[in-house]
């Protein structure tokens, strides 16, 4: 039987570009899980649409299990997990001289974060018919082009790359679809002026949190177009 209405989950739903991947996902008619640390954060951003706010720190195994609990009893599945909360855009470090605190801190929310996140939610995941798992990423991360620099947000970003190759090949034969997705340079907190909007950002995310059942997994995009590793 097919499952009627999509159910996505996103981090970091608050602001910037998450709250974006919210609006437009609830606008498109799915029933989303705006999840944020802070609850009051969540409930602010959550207007328009079908739109439930959640407290959830990826950081906190505790607040995971509570959030994957929250969306199984109210839910029973899930149908899209977008990992968008990220931190550590650390453009003053150098990796000759980084603080290793630093880098264990970005890759504790960038990495460690999306994977007990994800697998806290993939038993739910995995009662989709057509479930989808982006993981937002940043062409910082392509080692093809990689300089110096930012090297905590970097090394947390290209591991998160490898979770979704690995993520991707255990999960290809049941159907679940998992992608990197690279936002481009985005007008946010965390992306200062100069970029570009938010809406075309979250776009691309919403396009991988939206494919069809045969759509590409594995793979590494900005806009819908393949980007180099
Ligand atoms: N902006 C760009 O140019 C750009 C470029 C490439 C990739 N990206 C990627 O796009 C994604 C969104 O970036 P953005 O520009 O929208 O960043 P942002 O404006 O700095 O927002 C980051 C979001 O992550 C949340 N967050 C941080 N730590 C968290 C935790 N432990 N648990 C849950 N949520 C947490 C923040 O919540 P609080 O409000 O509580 O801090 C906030 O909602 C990130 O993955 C980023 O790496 C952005």
């Amino acid at each position: 039987m097919r499952q009627e209405g999509t159910i996505a989950l996103v981090t970091g739903g608050n602001r910037g570009i998450g709250r974006e991947v919210c609006r437009q996902l609830a606008a498109a008619g799915h029933t989303v899980v705006l999840t944020a640390r802070s609850l009051a954060a969540a409930t602010d951003a959550a207007t328009g649409g079908e739109v439930i706010p959640w407290p959830l720190d990826v950081t906190s195994e505790d607040s995971v299990h509570r959030a994957a609990e929250a969306v199984a009893e109210r839910f029973g599945r899930l149908d899209v997990l977008v990992n968008n909360a990220a931190i550590s855009y650390d453009t003053w470090q150098r990796a000759v001289t980084a603080d290793l605190a630093v880098v264990r801190e970005a890759a504790e929310t960038n990495l460690y974060g999306p994977w007990r996140l994800t697998q806290a939610l993939l038993p739910l995941l995995r009662r989709s018919d057509h479930a989808r798992i982006v993981n937002v990423s940043s062409e910082a991360a392509s080692l093809a082009g990689m300089g110096g620099g930012t090297p905590a947000y970097t090394a947390s970003k290209v591991a998160l790359n490898a979770l979704t190759r690995m993520f991707a090949a255990e999960l290809r034969a049941e159907g679940i679809l998992v992608n990197a997705v690279c936002p481009g340079w985005v007008a946010t907190d965390m992306g200062g002026p100069g970029g570009r909007p938010v809406a075309e950002g979250a776009a691309g995310i919403v396009w991988a949190a939206t494919l069809p059942d045969g759509g590409p997994t594995g793979g590494f995009f900005r806009d819908g177009r393949p980007l180099p590793w």
